[in-house]
């Protein structure tokens, strides 16, 4: 009898109170989940995690907070917490990024009065456990979201302020610019938006962590090619206006407006390139052998052939060249500086070699002619036609060479400040 009730005390035991180790725990952590529990008993005793706490008694047709007694918007605000470029695929104008987000929300039925919780503020709990806004990217590419759906938590607070962390890739798409590639500046723009709500009822917040508007942090946020130089946050409007007009035979129109309003927050980034790749891999070589090439074209000596030979080379070279940088840049209608670059080497390369050809031509044309007659001037003329004339137009296209070489380098001085 004694061994039975010994029995039915133990396991009666064992039900009412968790094995409580008060060597290996303080008893502050027993009292805490104690109350913890009653807290959270409590709390969710009535609550159902699929019904969001939006206050609806609104006319989606007013203007915002024309009911005085309504409660304010229900708030949502995604706060950027750091951002880091992964890639940046100009010819499909794509940009990824990933981002490290918090997003924060109130729901009034999770609020308690601390006094009578032994002053309990927070808990943890699992995001399936509350109700939570869908945040969703609008406008991109691709979301990847790397928290594991099972294991996503929420912090509580006695307000009835949540809050979760979030970390996606986001791929958007980003119209470019590369009228100055390879010195180009790219915007690019990521949009989070609640969908369903309607503006009257809801209003999106978004935020921008201070910490990471340093200039340090900005280097560890782009990639080697790329610099983040910018980063926004605004929130806009989307609007659409559908105007169904109307006119009768009175001549009054009458107008029904539709407006579909989605509420963004938008993250804008700005991001430089890094040109030093394109200098030195298409700059300065196509510049070196544009110059070598010229003096080769009005090398004395040479016969017409192998000078020919030099020239077409070279235009062949700055065509393979024209074809690495068309791999990196959109098919825009605009040409890049790069491409413009390039394109300017060719012309004086076409030129040296139209010179070299007419100069051999008009040589020999003239030649028998200016032989008739010996004066000063007919011996003058034939000099100059010889390698006087070659070597200033060469001296020219040098020029002309260098220049353009400069106004690129230019432009790179003028981008770095
Ligand atoms: C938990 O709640 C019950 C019933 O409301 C109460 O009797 C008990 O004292 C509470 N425990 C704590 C630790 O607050
Ligand atoms: C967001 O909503 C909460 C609770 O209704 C309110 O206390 C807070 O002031 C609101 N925040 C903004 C920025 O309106
Ligand atoms: C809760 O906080 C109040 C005010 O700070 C304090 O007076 C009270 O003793 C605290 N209660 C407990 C149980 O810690
Ligand atoms: C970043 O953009 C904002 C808004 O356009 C502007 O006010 C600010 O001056 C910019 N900062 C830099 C460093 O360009």
């Amino acid at each position: 009898m004694i061994f039975l009730l010994i029995v039915i005390y133990t396991m009666f035991g064992s039900i009412t109170s968790f094995y409580y180790n008060s060597e290996l725990y303080v008893p502050k952590h027993k009292d805490f989940l104690d109350v913890q529990t009653n807290l959270t008993d409590q709390l969710f005793k009535d609550y159902n995690p699929t019904v969001s706490p939006v206050y609806t008694w609104i006319d989606v047709e007013q203007p915002i907070g024309y009911d005085r007694e309504a409660p304010k918007r229900w708030n949502y605000t995604v706060f950027l917490y750091y951002l880091k470029l992964v890639e940046v695929k100009e010819p499909e104008e794509k940009v990824s990024v990933v981002l490290e987000l918090m997003e924060y929300w109130f729901d009034a039925r999770l609020s308690w009065n601390p006094s009578h919780f032994h002053n309990t503020t927070t808990f943890y709990t699992r995001q399936d456990n509350v109700w939570s806004p869908t945040l969703t990217a609008f406008g991109v590419n691709d979301i990847m979201d790397f928290r594991d759906q099972d294991n996503r938590m929420v912090c509580i607070d006695n307000t009835g302020f949540l809050w979760n962390y979030i970390s996606v890739r986001v791929s958007a798409n980003c119209q470019m610019d590369v009228s100055r590639f390879p010195f180009d500046t790219q915007i690019c723009q990521i949009q989070f938006c609640l969908p369903i709500f309607y503006r009257v009822q809801v209003e999106v917040l978004s935020e921008i962590y201070e910490g990471i508007m340093d200039e340090k942090i900005f280097k560890t946020m782009g990639n080697s090619e790329w610099k983040l130089i910018n980063l926004t946050n605004r929130v806009e409007v989307l609007k659409y206006n559908d105007n169904m007009g109307n006119m009768d035979l009175v001549r009054v129109t009458v107008i029904r407006e539709f407006q579909l309003f989605l509420f963004q927050a938008i993250f804008e980034i700005t991001i430089r390139r890094n040109p030093l790749y394109y200098i030195y891999m298409i700059v300065f070589p196509s510049f070196v052998i544009n110059f070598v090439s010229i003096v080769g074209v009005f090398l004395n000596g040479a016969d017409k052939m192998s000078r020919l030979n030099v020239g077409l080379t070279n235009i062949m070279t700055m065509t393979f060249i024209l074809g690495v940088m068309a791999d990196k840049i959109p098919r825009t209608g605009n040409i890049p500086l790069l491409g413009i670059y390039i394109i300017i080497n060719l012309v004086i390369m076409l030129i040296a070699i139209a010179i070299v050809t007419a100069i051999t031509e008009l040589r020999r044309w003239a030649t028998p002619m200016l032989k008739l007659k010996r004066t000063a001037l007919r011996a003058q003329i034939e000099t100059f036609l010889g390698p006087p004339l070659e070597y200033t137009c060469a001296i020219i296209l040098e020029l002309m060479t260098c220049a353009n070489f400069m106004v690129m380098i230019g432009f790179w001085f003028d981008d770095g400040s």
